[in-house]
C-alpha cells in the first residue's frame, strides 16, 4: 500500500522539476498523461503481466490454464532466466522484445523478484537485458 501513497509524491516531483527545468517537461507530460507510459516495474506488471500471472503473482494452474506463479518461484533466482523468458517468450507466454523497453523489462523483472513475498538478491539492469536481446528476426528464419 505504501507505494500507492508515494506515487503522487513522485509525480509532484516530476511536475515541480518540469516547472523549473524545461528539459524535464516531456517526462512530466508523459507521466501525467491520460494513460502515460509504464514507468515503474509495478505499472508494467499491472498493465501487461497480471492478466495472466494474476495480481497476487500466484498464477493460475489447471483446467486448461498454465500461468506459473512468481511467489516463491525459485526459477527467478538467476536473473538470466526471467530475462530470457520475457524477451523470447516460451510456450503460451508471449515475447516482449521490441514491445517493452530494456528498462521496462528490467524494472518488471526486478518487481516480480522483490514482490509477492520474494526477496531474490541482486537487480537486473537495462544493459543486461540489451545484451540478451535476440538478434534474429522473423524474416531471418
Ligand atoms: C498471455 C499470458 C501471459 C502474459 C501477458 C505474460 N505471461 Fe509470463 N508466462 C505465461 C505462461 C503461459 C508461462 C509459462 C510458459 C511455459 O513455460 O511454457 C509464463 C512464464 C513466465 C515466466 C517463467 C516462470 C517460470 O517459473 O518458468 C516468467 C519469468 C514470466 N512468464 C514473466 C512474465 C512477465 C514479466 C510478464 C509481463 C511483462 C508476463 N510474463 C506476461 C503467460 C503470460
Amino acid at each position: 500500500m505504501r507505494r500507492l501513497f508515494l506515487l503522487p509524491a513522485v509525480m509532484a516531483g516530476f511536475i515541480a522539476a518540469a516547472s523549473v527545468t524545461p528539459a524535464h517537461a516531456d517526462t512530466a507530460t508523459a507521466v501525467v498523461g491520460s494513460l502515460g507510459p509504464l514507468t515503474t516495474g509495478q505499472q508494467v506488471y499491472q498493465h501487461v503481466c497480471q492478466g495472466c500471472h494474476m495480481p497476487d503473482g500466484k498464477g493460475a494452474m489447471g483446467a486448461g490454464a498454465g500461468f506459473p506463479a512468481f511467489a516463491g518461484d525459485q526459477k527467478l533466482l538467476n536473473t538470466g532466466y526471467p530475462i530470457y523468458i520475457v524477451l523470447n517468450g516460451h510456450g503460451d507466454m508471449p515475447w516482449f522484445s521490441g514491445m517493452l523497453s530494456d528498462k521496462q523489462i528490467a524494472d518488471v523483472i526486478n518487481y516480480i523478484r522483490s514482490s509477492f513475498g520474494n526477496h531474490f538478491p541482486g537487480k537486473v539492469t537495462p544493459e543486461e537485458v540489451a545484451a540478451m536481446k535476440p538478434t534474429i528476426t522473423m524474416e531471418d528464419n
